[in-house]
């Protein structure tokens, strides 16, 4: 059974979550409308991810016998001033979703939720990698500068990604 500040902060994160996929979905939403749909492509995939983190935690709330309580999400900012400025904003979301993971996981450790520490693992690997990736965009921006070639080229790149559904909840997205 997970305990009661376990499990608000847990649904907390299913909120936290679901911004993130909206926020991102926003910034693709972006791209598009500047004609540039490998950029709007990353986005996509990457809200894809970031719902599959929510149902993640929905998930490991039903399975300890919580309750899930979903709340009212956010709307996410609309515009950004470049592309570099939206991975800016990116990169900076994902360092501040690595704060709120890193919270879970000493919430779970003072609680002895050793289920939820497990858990959690996954989701601090996870980060390491959603800093990664969002990073090394902002650097490649930063490179290629105002040239529309750079631009052009890291377009053709990010357009391909793909997103892979997982099989279950609790594999890997
Ligand atoms: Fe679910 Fe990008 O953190």
């Amino acid at each position: 059974m997970i305990n009661s500040k376990i499990q608000d902060s847990f649904n907390k994160q299913i909120n936290a979550e679901t911004y993130s996929a909206y926020l991102y979905l926003s910034m693709a939403a972006y791209f598009s409308s500047i004609n540039l749909p490998g950029f709007a492509n990353w986005m996509r995939c990457q809200a894809q991810e970031e719902l599959i983190h929510a149902v993640k935690f929905f998930d490991f709330i039903n399975e300890r016998g919580g309750e899930v309580t979903l709340t009212a999400i956010d709307g996410p900012p609309t515009r950004w001033d470049s592309p570099l400025h939206a991975f800016e904003e990116a990169y900076k979301h994902e360092q501040k979703v690595t704060a709120l993971i890193n919270g879970l996981v000493d919430l779970a450790i003072s609680e002895r939720d050793h289920a939820s520490s497990t858990f959690l693992q996954w989701f601090v690997n996870e980060q390491v990698e959603e800093e990664a990736s969002t990073y090394d965009v902002v650097q490649r921006l930063k490179l290629a500068g105002d040239q529309g070639g750079g631009m052009f080229m890291i377009d053709r790149e990010l357009a391909a990604r793909t997103f892979v559904y997982p099989t279950t909840a609790t594999q890997g997205a």
